[in-house]
């Protein structure tokens, strides 16, 4: 079985964008983190970044076809600043029921108030926020947990 890992907009700057903010890791880095933790679970992994919102929703699709083909136990999704935007995100995760687990690296909630509104939150099957990249592999493992 697979997990999706999506990325949205501006999360290949990870390393050098705010480093204050979002820590100093790479995207490379947090999907070498993804492989050893769904390996160690045995399911295969799917790591993906776009700055494309139609792209994006053409993975969520996607992801959820898998699940309802039994061949994905959902997706790990941080939408970047599309979650504070994205209506058509909302709508694509609630059309094809796909469990998610909707992420964020920094504590949104401590920052500016244009972040603490998500279009994902409503529809997505629980939320990790404010603990860095150590969040990716947390968020596998209970996708891996409640599928299980
Ligand atoms: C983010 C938080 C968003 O507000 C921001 O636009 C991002 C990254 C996070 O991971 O903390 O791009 O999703």
């Amino acid at each position: 079985t697979t997990v999706h890992v999506l990325n949205g907009p501006n999360l290949n700057l990870l390393g050098t964008r705010k480093p204050e903010v979002y820590g100093t890791a790479t995207l490379d880095t947090v999907q070498q983190m993804c492989r050893e933790t769904a390996a160690e679970l045995g399911v295969d992994l799917v790591f993906r970044q776009s700055n494309h919102e139609g792209e994006l929703i053409d993975w969520i699709h996607e992801a959820g076809r898998d699940v309802k083909a039994g061949e994905s136990i959902g997706a790990v999704f941080n939408p970047g600043a599309y979650t504070h935007t994205s209506v058509a995100l909302h709508d694509a995760i609630e059309g094809v029921e796909l469990p998610v687990i909707e992420l964020h690296l920094s504590n949104v909630h401590n920052r500016e108030p244009f972040r603490h509104h998500s279009c994902i939150s409503p529809v997505a099957t629980g939320i990790i926020i404010g603990l860095g990249v150590q969040a990716y592999p947390l968020a596998i493992k209970a996708l891996h947990q409640r599928a299980n």
